[in-house]
């Protein structure tokens, strides 16, 4: 992935977290997820009154993209934190990394997370999500 496309992941997450539906928490996600396409699928988390039903920043825009046809993804950007203080680093929960997991190639696919457009860092699938069960694990 080129500089490029990570400062405009790292953009667009940031625009898509000023969408976020979080009134329980007030805590804004914002994602922005690259398809080997090129594409690009924002999300943001979605909150709910009965809370279970909340839905993740990350997964809206997996399936987003995944109703769009486009299941090859190479990275995603993630922002989170409350209005009026700087961003906290937003790990994506244990859940999200499932479903990238059920998508990803653990060494390939890049997740970032910071706190600014300048500063963030990216780590891959496999170091978030080590001993994964995945798609292989039902292969027979
Ligand atoms: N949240 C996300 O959208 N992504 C994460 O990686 C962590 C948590 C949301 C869920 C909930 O709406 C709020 O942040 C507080 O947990």
């Amino acid at each position: 992935m080129t500089k490029d496309m990570e400062k405009k992941l790292v953009k667009t997450a940031l625009e898509y977290r000023k969408r976020s539906y979080s009134p329980y928490s007030n805590f804004k996600v914002g994602a922005a997820l690259l398809g080997k396409n090129g594409e690009i699928f924002g999300g943001c988390n979605i909150e709910n009154a009965a809370y279970t039903p909340t839905n993740c920043a990350e997964r809206t825009a997996f399936f987003k993209a995944v109703s769009e046809g486009v299941k090859e993804f190479e990275a995603i950007a993630i922002f989170g934190g409350y209005d009026g203080t700087e961003l906290n680093v937003c790990a994506p929960c244990g859940v999200c990394r499932q479903v990238m997991a059920e998508f990803c190639d653990p060494d390939e696919f890049q997740i970032i997370i910071g706190t600014s457009e300048d500063n963030y860092e990216l780590h891959t699938l496999r170091e978030m999500l080590p001993f994964s069960f995945s798609p292989k694990e039902l292969e027979r």
